[in-house]
């Protein structure tokens, strides 16, 4: 029987995921129960052709540059890849392959998810009910903001935010967007194309925050940019945390200059800042976009389809570089 390829899996990926992995790998597991440091993927790699991680892994030149030789493949289980520098990649003839598509509806279900729990007033309103803090009906109780027929921005168009934009419809919202490039008419569900994301802001009683990471985007919501939103806006993001300016959206939920904010990613996660923990108007999730049992499983065998191609010496169906 030929040699089964010998790879290393940063995580505990789900039953149906990793059933495939031991039987189709020489699979190095990490049973550490915790995320592997740069120390721990350079040496527990040695001898490997190819990694299976997770964006809780950072691939800085540094350590891509540290890499053993035979190491030619980094699948990882996302779609974002800004915990890998693509160009050290590039540079050493690794490949990197993510898992586009399979998560996009997931994630802009979470959207949704925070856009009403965040407008709806919905920790507020779970936690009076979990401590009994309800003494009864009351007319003017926890009144939120409506979200049927409001403006919604969407930044970043890709697709996760068109997923967001068909959603939104079924709320009558009114969706504006920027993004890199404006999409092709038949795409843009009557959404309104703004030119740069400064001009966009004005228009969002919510803004959804949807553009992959970049150095460009490093905390692209600060203080003068959160001044350029309608006073009372809602903020959610299931994109990066470091898109936002934590310390500027805290002191604006603080002022009621931004009414609520929903936040699934957050800089440095797990830990948050500290800041979000004390406020009520501010919705917050532990990075749940994906993870629902199907998409799981399915970033899962995504990736698992591109190391099989890999090893197959076909194309690679995710390839980025
Ligand atoms: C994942 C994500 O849940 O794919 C991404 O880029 O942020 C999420 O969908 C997360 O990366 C953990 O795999």
């Amino acid at each position: 029987m030929a040699k089964k390829p010998q790879i290393f899996v940063t995580q505990q990926f789900p039953d149906a995921v990793m059933a495939r992995v031991e039987r189709d790998y020489d699979a190095r597991l990490n049973d550490t129960g915790r995320v592997p440091d740069a120390e721990e993927i350079v040496s527990r790699t040695s001898g490997c052709d190819a990694i299976f991680c997770a964006p809780t892994e950072k691939f800085t030149a540094d350590v891509i540059g540290r890499l053993p030789e035979g190491v030619r493949l980094i699948a990882t289980f996302s779609v974002g890849v800004d915990h890998i520098d693509l160009a050290a990649a590039k540079a050493r003839g690794i490949a990197v392959t993510n898992t586009p598509d399979v998560l996009t509806d997931a994630t802009a279900d979470i959207t949704l998810l925070l856009i009403l729990a965040a407008a709806r007033r919905a920790y507020e309103g779970e936690r009076m009910v979990r401590e009994d803090r309800w003494v009864g009906w009351d007319p003017k109780m926890l009144m939120g903001i409506e979200v049927t027929g409001k403006r919604l921005g969407i930044l970043g168009m890709g697709r996760i935010g068109q997923a967001v934009a068909r959603r939104a419809s079924g709320f009558s919202m009114e969706v504006h967007y920027h993004n890199r490039k404006r999409l092709p008419k038949d795409q843009e569900q009557g959404a309104i194309y703004h030119e740069t994301a400064d001009g966009l802001l004005p228009h969002c009683d919510f803004l959804s925050i949807n553009a992959p990471a970049t150095a460009e985007n490093y905390h692209f919501l600060n203080q003068q940019r959160i001044a350029l939103l309608p006073d009372g806006a809602v903020v959610v993001n299931t994109a990066r945390g470091t898109l936002v300016d934590d310390d500027a959206l805290i002191a604006a939920l603080k002022s009621g200059k931004i009414a609520a904010a929903g936040l699934d990613v957050f800089e440095g996660e797990p830990r948050i800042n500290p800041g979000y923990r004390n406020l009520e108007n501010v919705f917050l999730l532990p990075h749940l976009g994906s993870a629902t049992i199907e998409t799981r499983n399915a970033m899962g065998f995504k990736c698992l389809d591109n190391l099989d191609a890999f090893f197959a010496g076909r194309p690679l169906p995710d390839r980025l570089v």
